[in-house]
């Protein structure tokens, strides 16, 4: 792409629309529900309603119970990944961030996807944030658990598990990657959602295929070679994303006084209002979804065919993951109902309430909007539209 000079109202208005897109794509936090972003945003704002149509899919069947969607690894069988998919002559460091609350086997599914696309797996930290202290560590919670993690699986794949000390909320998740960050010395990481699946562009043209994590690579070159004022990169919103730690300090970090809803909108608020960048970049697609598939092996290619691209396999699998994620933003009971999928575990250590627990966390999301409200004296996501400035905030008894 040419380079692109743009007044300040053109950045605003480009940082406006695209904290906007966000929001509207619901996609900033596993929290953030779209039905109520469009409920809270300025008329002009709102995605015209199309005429309702019969709706295309049910309300996706919970999924069938399976305790093992990857029996390769269970039988110590790991599959090969297509050996176009590593990255040899890098030497920068890619450490990725994976948060896990609930459901290992969409954290599994995640894990897995990003190894098949490239990722090396030391590079991958999964943040057991279960808040169930050394349950999973000790094998102590069963597969029906909302909190069960496998840690001797991540470690057969070569992931390593950091455990926040307790159950953390959203934004105090997020600091304590930016913390953990300035802890190893990295002037950046990458973090991602859970409740992705992620897959290389192999159905682009043969001859300049990269995968994912090639391109995650190049853009992190870039990035660090242009020394431009950048504090996010986002690969499909923030579902996959790469931080700039210094824009993080610079603005403070989250406000962990906001825990899930409303805090994305003061934070990228924020750095925008500092002048820090944050632009779409592209790596491959990134699925959001709620199920799982039912073999992970799915994910790599066959055997004796690793270094084919493209395959029966492939758009196979992409059209599932379209379905899957389809039905995600389909599902009238909010795109999060996985969260409360696996109930199991009842009288284990730290067990709660799973209702209760989703409970908890919708009463903290309301009081979370609230203190947005008081801490802007406004209560809606385009503070940069509006006018507000760095130093705005508490500045109303
Ligand atoms: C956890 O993963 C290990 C290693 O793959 C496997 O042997 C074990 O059966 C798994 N545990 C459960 C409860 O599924
Ligand atoms: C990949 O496969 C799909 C479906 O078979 C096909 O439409 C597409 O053209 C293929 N892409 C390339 C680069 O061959
Ligand atoms: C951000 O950029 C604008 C326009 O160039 C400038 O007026 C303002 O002082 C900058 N703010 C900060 C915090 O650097």
């Amino acid at each position: 792409m040419p380079p692109v000079t743009l007044n300040r109202r053109a950045i605003l208005a480009l940082g406006g629309a695209f904290i906007l897109f966000l929001l509207v794509s619901g996609a900033i936090t596993n929290h953030v529900r779209p039905d109520i972003v469009q409920k809270h945003l300025p008329d002009r704002w709102k995605t015209p309603q199309p005429e309702p149509e019969p709706p295309k899919f049910e309300d996706p069947p919970v999924q069938e119970w399976q305790e093992e969607i990857f029996p390769l690894a269970k039988a110590g069988k790991i599959p090969k990944i297509n050996p176009k998919n590593i990255v040899n002559d890098n030497n920068l460091k890619t450490p990725l961030f994976i948060g896990f609350t609930r459901n290992w086997y969409l954290l599994e599914q995640a894990v897995v996807s990003y190894i098949a696309a490239g990722w090396p797996a030391s590079q991958l930290i999964v943040i057991d944030n279960s808040g169930v202290m050394d349950s999973n560590l000790r094998g102590l919670l069963s597969p029906t658990n909302p909190w069960y993690l496998n840690h001797t699986r991540l470690s057969q794949l070569g992931v390593s598990v950091k455990r926040t000390p307790t159950l953390l909320s959203f934004a105090q998740l997020q600091n304590f990657y930016i913390n953990y960050a300035i802890e190893q010395d990295w002037g950046y990481y990458f973090w991602s959602h859970m409740d992705v699946v992620v897959v290389s562009h192999e159905s682009e043209s043969p001859e300049n295929y990269k995968s994912l994590y090639r391109k995650a690579v190049d853009v992190l070159g870039t990035t660090l070679e242009k020394r431009d004022h950048w504090a996010l990169k986002l690969f499909a919103y923030d579902w996959l994303t790469l931080v700039n730690v210094e824009a993080m300090r610079d603005v403070g970090a989250w406000d962990t006084q906001i825990p899930y809803y409303m805090t994305d909108c003061d934070m990228y608020s924020r750095l925008t209002m500092r002048n820090w960048t944050q632009d779409n970049v592209d790596a491959g697609h990134v699925y959001d979804v709620s199920s799982h598939l039912t073999d992970l092996a799915v994910l790599f290619p066959e055997e004796g065919h690793e270094s084919e691209l493209n395959t029966t396999r492939f758009t196979d699998l992409l059209k599932q993951l379209q379905l899957m994620m389809e039905q995600k933003q389909k599902n009238s009971h909010g795109r999060n109902t996985w969260q409360a999928r696996q109930d199991g575990g009842k009288g284990e250590p730290f067990w709660r309430n799973p209702k209760g627990f989703e409970r908890g966390i919708n009463f903290w999301i309301d009081k979370g909007r609230e203190l947005f409200r008081i801490k802007w004296n406004y209560g809606e996501c385009d503070l940069i539209d509006k006018g507000y400035k760095y130093g705005d905030q508490w500045t109303k008894d």
